[in-house]
């Protein structure tokens, strides 16, 4: 059984934290809620320590008296991972805000989880380097948040999502030992990888306190276009023969028009017309260091757009006409928020079988009477599809939609793929986790949970 918290304890963590240990009811409300639906969860009692050893003496105390902890960041996540469900402690990490060392002779950097993602790109492009994991959030979303949800954006589909730039952790464990779980290196054959099992494992394992990234040359040029279509499934279509004609585009995004027509309308913006007869658009980004090559590209993937049905090509010709597209695509997620009660899921799927998504979301959403908004990482096979709740009553939404939404979940797996591409299990899919793993792999992953946390402490009754 998990303790709750009294005076003693605050008194405790005051003695430790001073006034960064803060139990002020609009700081609670404040530090229990995300970016996840509407839910607010407030803890007992937010703390911000600011060093590693001042995390290993909460863990150490939250351990010895069964105390329950739940990791924050910027609370940006679209899946829970950071509500503090049981109350207790909500750890916020905001003061690790550091870039420690950028090592430009092995391209690397090795800095605080606070640190938003967006400063980290912004720092390390002044040296010419690129950390490319881009989530919609990267203005405001936290490095460590990223690490523990394994967040991808649109440039995951060539460079890779977050886990593939992690060398190296230090984390808490949940009895408040600190440790590094591996070494500064691209290659390292050595044991069991502990670092990539914290990454993605949304803080149910240990406390991240210092992270190692590599880097990679920053690119020098882009070019960006956007592609309408008349056939939704037909843009999904588009996406895989694009790949298959030799191009690795920087980024391959797919919006339905009514995300469209919805976050233009969110941010007053005009600038696309949206034609009655579009159903969908892709936006394609190739980037590299030679514009001439680039230009080879887009003509390439003209070529292939051209077995498509497609309206007439919009050509970003300004970086301010690049920030207006992308801004439009990167607010998709708040647009549809306001429209409606909603809930985002994150399918992914090789990209050949997204077409056979969109038709499922599609058959299902007419089955249960319900309308989805769909937009997302098309080249990656990874769709971000909003249910608005609409008309729907509070039963069909709380009692019927679940069942929908297995039934969707079903048909991903059935394609080889899965419930979540980036934003997590956390919470909201928890329910869903068998439809992707057996019985037999969910005792195994309850086992090393057990194994880093024999208390269930840290943020207990998120993945399973
Ligand atoms: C996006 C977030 C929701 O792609 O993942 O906009
Ligand atoms: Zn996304």
């Amino acid at each position: 059984m998990h303790k709750m918290i009294d005076f003693s304890d605050i008194t405790f963590f005051t003695s430790l934290l001073g006034d960064r240990c803060l139990t002020d009811i609009d700081i609670l409300r404040e530090y229990g809620h995300d970016e996840t639906e509407d839910f607010v969860f407030p803890a007992d009692v937010v703390l911000k320590p600011e060093t590693v050893e001042e995390v290993s003496k909460i863990m150490k105390y939250a351990f010895d008296n069964s105390i329950i902890i739940t990791p924050s960041g910027a609370r940006t996540g679209l899946s829970g991972g950071a509500l503090p469900i049981y109350k207790g402690i909500a750890l916020s990490m905001e003061r690790f805000n550091k870039i420690l060392l950028i090592d430009e002779k092995n391209h690397q950097v090795t800095l605080e989880p606070g640190v938003i993602t967006e400063v980290l790109q912004n720092t390390v492009k002044e040296k010419g380097l690129f950390y490319p994991p881009d989530p919609a959030s990267k203005g405001s979303c936290f490095i460590g948040g990223n690490v523990s949800e394994n967040s991808g954006g649109p440039k995951a589909v060539k460079y890779g999502v977050t886990k593939d730039y992690v060398l190296n952790l230090e984390v808490v464990l949940p009895n408040g030992e600190i440790i590094w779980t591996g070494a500064n290196v691209i290659k390292n054959a050595t044991g069991y990888n502990l670092t990539q099992l914290i990454v993605g494992s949304e803080g149910t394992l240990a406390i991240i306190t210092k992270i190692v990234l590599r880097l990679i040359p920053h690119p020098t040029t882009d070019l960006l276009m956007l592609v309408p279509f008349f056939d939704a499934q037909k843009a999904c279509e588009a996406v895989a023969a694009i790949f298959r004609a030799g191009i690795t585009p920087s980024a391959l995004e797919f919006m339905e028009r009514d995300a469209l027509i919805y976050t233009q309308k969110f941010i007053n913006e005009d600038s696309v017309v949206v034609g009655d007869n579009h159903a969908a658009h892709l936006l394609i980004e190739v980037d590299g260091f030679d514009n001439d090559i680039l230009m080879q590209d887009c003509e390439k993937i003209m070529s292939v757009l051209e077995n498509f049905e497609t309206d007439e090509i919009l050509f970003a010709e300004s970086q301010a006409q690049k920030d207006s597209l992308w801004k439009i695509r990167r607010k998709c997620a708040e647009a549809v928020k306001s429209q409606s009660i909603y809930k985002e899921e994150d399918t992914v799927v090789p990209r050949y079988e997204l077409p056979q998504v969109l038709f499922h979301v599609k058959r299902i959403g007419e089955q249960y009477g319900f309308k989805s908004v769909c937009y997302g990482h098309a080249g990656d096979g990874n769709l971000h599809i909003n249910i608005l709740k609409g008309d729907l009553t509070d039963n069909q939404w709380e009692n019927e939609l679940p069942k929908a939404i297995r039934e969707l979940f079903t048909e991903i797996v059935k394609l080889g793929g899965t419930i979540s591409g980036e934003h997590g299990i956390g919470l909201v899919q928890k329910s869903y986790m068998d439809i992707a793993f057996s019985e037999v792999s969910l005792n195994l992953m309850r086992e090393i949970k057990n194994v880093f946390d024999p208390k269930g402490i840290l943020n207990p009754g998120k993945i399973f």
